[in-house]
């Protein structure tokens, strides 16, 4: 089943087409009232949510489909010890097509190699966040007018924070982008961000920890959370947890023009004396993720009709199967033990490979 799991499961061309549905369902939502009439969605929230969960049900209900699934991992059959290959195989029996979120990278992936049904990945560990970044691509078209000739600052947690990670994979691939990407040292984007997307498609960028130094020239300021629950060493959390708190003062060099997105929730990161600026665009960006969510369940549906067969495969060049483990304890294969461990080892088998499920590296020679 076609799914999405990684945001460059759809070209450019899908994502535009996306954008073009959700730009139509928002002139005309009574013409899409019935599209998903008889259909399921399965939310299975392992991890909780606000927005991306009841964004999904929203979406669902809109298209006038039905909603079941759990927010509590606890209620469900996880609490047991069930896999989620075992999950995702037994709720294809029940649902059309399952949103899925998990603390462990990875999970929507595994999910996704075994369900019978499209699988979306509504957030896996601190990997990857398709569906927001999905709502970032239309509040940008919307607030901008484009998605190409834009500096684009990424400012917070960049370490952790999946919905960047994905973000940049995404506009990535149109013209004209840049990015000021500004962390503490100690939360700095990691390298498969970096390397394999950034330097290896010769993209702009520049790595700073001086918001206020560089805020005079982006067009757009993309704020984030510092993510408590991905440290595992709470006291650098706390250390932490104030690198960058944006107020009214430390707008005032920013271009007029300059849009600030968040994916939210928001701890204390944007001063809520900023939210009466017109350029604060975080609000009208959790309402784009209900529409972009809408032309989503819509697009993999159909293809599903029109392509039962068409199979979320794995690259054959360069696999190796259970001969390394991932060193990465937030891995879903670290902690299903069952899981085949499969690396992908694009430069042949010499040099370094990268874990099929979290994309951490390792080298194939010494296994490090
Ligand atoms: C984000 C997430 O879950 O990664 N939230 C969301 O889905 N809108 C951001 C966050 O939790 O900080």
């Amino acid at each position: 089943m076609r799914s999405l799991i990684d945001i460059l499961d759809f070209s450019v061309k899908e994502l535009d087409d996306l954008m073009a549905t959700a730009l139509d369902i928002i002139a005309h939502p009574a013409m899409y009232s019935q599209s998903c009439r008889g259909k399921k969605l399965a939310t299975l929230f392992y991890e909780p949510s606000t927005r991306t969960r009841l964004s999904f049900e929203a979406a669902m209900y809109e298209l006038g489909g039905e909603v079941l699934g759990f927010s509590e991992p606890n209620s469900s059959s996880a609490a047991k010890g069930e896999s989620i290959a075992d999950t995702a195989r037994m709720l294809s029996c029940y649902a059309d097509i399952i949103a899925m979120r998990h603390p462990k990278d990875g999970a929507p992936l595994v999910a996704s190699m075994n369900a019978s049904v499209p699988v979306i990945n509504a957030g896996d560990g601190g990997h990857n966040h398709p569906t927001q970044t999905l709502t970032d691509l239309l509040t940008i078209l919307r607030e901008k007018g484009r998605l190409t000739d834009l500096t684009i600052g990424c400012c917070g947690d960049l370490k952790y924070g999946r919905t960047v990670h994905s973000l940049i994979n995404a506009m990535s691939r149109y013209s004209g982008i840049r990015f000021v990407l500004i962390s503490p040292d100690e939360l700095r984007i990691p390298d498969y961000v970096r390397e394999g997307i950034l330097e290896k498609g010769n993209i702009p960028y520049e790595e700073t920890d001086d918001l206020e130094a560089s805020i005079s020239g982006l067009d757009i300021l993309y704020m984030t959370r510092i993510q408590r629950e991905r440290f595992t060493d709470i006291e650098e959390y706390e250390r932490l947890k104030n690198s960058y708190i944006l107020t009214p003062e430390k707008l005032r060099n920013a271009k007029s023009d300059m849009s600030i997105l968040h994916p939210l929730p928001r701890v204390n990161e944007i001063s809520t004396a900023v939210d009466k600026d017109p350029r604060a665009a975080y609000f009208r960006q959790a309402l784009n993720g209900k529409f972009i969510r809408m032309a989503l369940i819509l697009r993999l549906l159909m293809l599903a009709e029109e392509d039962p067969e068409n199979e979320q495969r794995i690259p054959d060049e360069g696999v190796l199967i259970n001969k390394l483990r991932c060193g990465n304890p937030r891995c879903i294969s670290t902690v299903e033990q069952e899981l085949d461990q499969i690396f992908l080892a694009p430069q042949g088998l010499n040099g370094s490979c990268r874990c099929l499920y979290c994309e951490t590296e390792k080298s194939v020679r010494n296994g490090e």
